[in-house]
């Protein structure tokens, strides 16, 4: 499968007015394609780490650093891209069976995460030679 078929970059709805911003995001089929049943966000990262490094095989997720910027770099086993999220609007959209690694986190990073599913450690793959072979069958 093309990768341009596996993510998307989305824009969302700036709400803001003279009293600052607001940003929305609905969930199911409105802003990003589901319902929203995790969050969590990653902080305190910097531009030595890498996280991520493993593709779910059920999850959809959307990547929003609301905070600071960070780069994500996502893998199909075919081809790569590298992506920058680096403003309060802009979101990344990931189909399951992503492999994604999220590095260069700026030291005010804040990386917000919304999942289409609740944390299973099961649908994670987190050895990159292993995921080759699921995606090569
Ligand atoms: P990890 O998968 O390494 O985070 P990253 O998204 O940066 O790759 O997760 C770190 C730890 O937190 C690991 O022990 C699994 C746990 N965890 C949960 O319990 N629930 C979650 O939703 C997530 C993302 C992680």
């Amino acid at each position: 499968m093309s990768l341009e078929n596996q993510y998307k970059i989305l824009e969302f709805a700036d709400l803001g007015d003279e009293r600052g911003n607001l940003v929305v995001i609905e969930g199911e089929g409105m802003d990003i394609p589901f319902d929203i049943k995790r969050v969590f966000y990653i902080y305190g990262s910097d531009a030595q780490v890498v996280r991520g490094q493993h593709a779910n095989r059920e999850t959809e997720f959307l990547m929003v650093n609301v905070g600071g910027t960070s780069k994500v770099k996502i893998d199909n086993g075919f081809e790569t891209k590298i992506i920058e999220l680096n403003r309060p609007g802009m979101g990344l959209y990931l189909a399951p069976m992503v492999w994604k690694d999220m590095y260069d986190f700026s030291p005010d990073s804040i990386l917000l995460v919304l999942c289409s599913k609740h944390y299973e450690p099961g649908e994670y793959i987190r050895n990159y030679e292993d995921y080759l072979a699921e995606i090569k069958g």
